[in-house]
């Protein structure tokens, strides 16, 4: 599947969803994830990340190796909802988007 990474917090630009045939993107307050059993893989939400915070999981780095568990674990969490239309990004995301290192600010 593929998996919302780092970048996405705190931003959530929600242009993803609008092109998801599965409506596999799940919402938490500062952060989208995919569940990993709805994903085909087709690949067209990457490019409408601005901040290209989705990555397909069999490529993930490292670095974003921790997001493949996370992604699947937030898709089940009941607090977590099926998002399918695009909204605003929350109001500070200019200042959040080239912020690295914000994993310890994702909420749940
Ligand atoms: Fe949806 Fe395709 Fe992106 Fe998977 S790869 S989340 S099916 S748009
Ligand atoms: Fe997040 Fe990018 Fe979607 S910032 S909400 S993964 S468009």
């Amino acid at each position: 599947p593929f998996i919302v990474t780092e970048p996405c917090i705190r931003c959530k630009y929600t242009d993803c969803v609008a092109v998801c045939p599965m409506d596999c993107f799940v919402e938490g307050p500062n952060f989208l994830a995919i569940d990993p059993d709805g994903c085909i893989d087709c690949s067209v939400c990457v490019g409408e990340c601005p901040v290209g915070a989705i990555v397909n999981a069999a490529e993930a780095t490292p670095e974003q190796q921790p997001y493949i568990e996370l992604n699947a674990r937030l898709a089940k969490d009941p607090r977590w909802k099926p998002i399918r239309r695009p909204q605003p990004p929350l109001p500070d995301h200019i200042d959040w988007r080239e912020v690295r290192d914000k994993r310890h600010l994702l909420e749940s």
